[in-house]
């Protein structure tokens, strides 16, 4: 694990041993002051992912990628979220072709024509921010930038959907009508609540779940993280016990904002 200095503050569950305590059963109504804080932290993730950006190149391996995020944030004052949360062991996440989500920076290479997500989440001043974008690695060919494309859209009508008094439900719906079947949309993560919580107890699908009938309420603080497949969206974890990869093996992409609902909608609170 990289070195975080002594004077950071650091999440509750890196004192646990990773376990993070069991977020309050119903979604929490954060105060302005709080959401301040949440931008804050979304502010700096959005930022080291922009810092993070600007490295993608041809040669470059994630952990070097890796290592620009962490030094980034802890040159914020801020922890990076991964790094410990469930024995993580590095400050982001990568996630290069078929690789959906929390791929664990290594000695891997980028090549020209992979597409990468990068996922970065940051701790301040007792709350988190979290965001992620997929790039391509120089040119790529069509059916990747459709993909990117459709994963693009998909966070958008996602967003759109949301306003007080509907159902969480209606998020997943406006993915699905956004990509009408063209696309695989992964089942088995799902957006989340973020606040001092790293993961809170609102789940937000990003497929149609009629189940989730939560109603949105101004105040509530999620991520919207739409994974996107080329095939099915069928996912399988490999055996470092966190990279999720596609089962058949077709590119994924995500793109995900933290985002607030407010008295009129939402605002978006990080960027990229
Ligand atoms: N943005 C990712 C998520 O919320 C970050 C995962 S960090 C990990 O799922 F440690 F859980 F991998
Ligand atoms: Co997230």
């Amino acid at each position: 694990m990289r070195p975080v200095p002594v004077t950071t503050p650091r999440p509750p569950y890196v004192a646990t041993g990773g376990e993070p305590k069991s977020p309050p059963r119903r979604p929490v109504l954060h105060d302005d002051a709080t959401i301040a804080r949440i931008q804050r932290a979304c502010d700096v993730a959005s930022t080291v992912l922009a810092a993070i950006e600007r490295a993608v190149c041809e040669g470059v391996t994630t952990e070097e990628l890796d290592a620009i995020g962490h030094d980034a944030i802890i040159g914020h004052g801020a922890y990076p979220s991964p790094l410990g949360y469930l024995g993580y062991p590095r400050s982001i996440c990568t996630a290069v072709n078929e690789v959906i989500c929390h791929g664990i920076p290594g000695p891997l290479r980028l090549n020209e024509g992979d597409i990468i997500g990068i996922d970065v989440s940051v701790y301040l001043d007792g709350v988190h921010g979290d965001l992620c974008k997929t790039l391509g690695v120089g040119e790529i060919d069509d059916d990747s930038v459709r993909l990117l494309d459709a994963a693009r859209r998909a966070l958008a009508a996602g967003i759109a959907a949301v306003a007080p008094g509907r159902s969480v439900n209606v998020i997943g719906r406006a993915i699905e009508a956004e990509l009408a079947g063209r696309f695989g949309i992964v089942r088995e993560f799902v957006g989340h609540e973020v606040g001092s919580d790293f993961h809170g107890a609102l789940a937000v699908p990003h497929h149609y779940e009629p189940r989730a009938e939560t109603r949105l309420e101004a105040g509530m603080v999620f991520t919207i993280e739409p994974m996107i497949a080329l095939g099915s969206g069928r996912a399988r974890l490999l055996a470092d016990g966190w990279t999720a990869v596609t089962r058949d093996g077709s590119r994924s992409a995500q793109f995900e904002h933290t985002i607030g609902v407010t008295a009129e909608g939402c605002e978006t609170l990080t960027s990229w």
